[in-house]
């Protein structure tokens, strides 16, 4: 398959296994601070992430491409509230969008219609993510420093049982 997109795509199945150890990072913060329904979402979404990656693991295979895992960066540990791990979150997921529409790009001026209709799901998904992780940013922007309000959070969006 094309060599460049090949590149890309492994870059990417990086960031994606990066993202997942980033979110089990977040689950580790949310537990040390009895927050069992924010842990239990970035649980959750640690287990999309990975699954994201082998997607694309999956796909090169299939084209008989050769993956190349890359080393992956240690996560950020310490967050100063629950609203800033979302922040973070979020920010993370904008990036990854971005970095989706680059490969999406550069998918489309190498002219691989494979790899352009399987990054047509990482496009819609982005959507889904950058949603999901600002309606929480938004939740616990409303809860301020409200004790009772970030239990009842927690409560409400630890019952994701999914990794969609
Ligand atoms: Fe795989 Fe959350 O982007």
């Amino acid at each position: 398959m094309n060599q460049k997109v090949q590149d890309a795509i492994n870059e990417q199945i990086a960031d994606e296994f990066y993202a997942s150890y980033l979110y089990l990072s977040m689950m580790t913060y949310f537990e040390a601070e009895s927050l069992g329904g924010y842990a239990q979402w970035m649980r959750m979404q640690a287990e999309e992430e990975h699954a994201h990656a082998m997607k694309l693991v999956d796909f090169l295979i299939e084209r008989g491409g050769r993956v190349q895992l890359q080393a992956i960066d240690k996560p950020k540990a310490e967050f100063d509230s629950p609203l800033a791990v979302m922040q973070a979150a979020l920010a993370h997921e904008q990036k990854v969008t971005e970095s989706i529409n680059n490969l999406y790009e550069l998918a489309v001026a190498e002219r691989d219609y494979p790899a352009q209709v399987m990054l047509q799901w990482f496009v819609t998904e982005q959507v889904e993510e950058e949603a999901s992780a600002g309606a929480l940013v938004d939740q616990l922007t409303l809860a301020g420093d409200s004790g009772s309000a970030l239990l009842m959070l927690d409560a409400k969006v630890g019952q994701r049982t999914t990794t969609a």
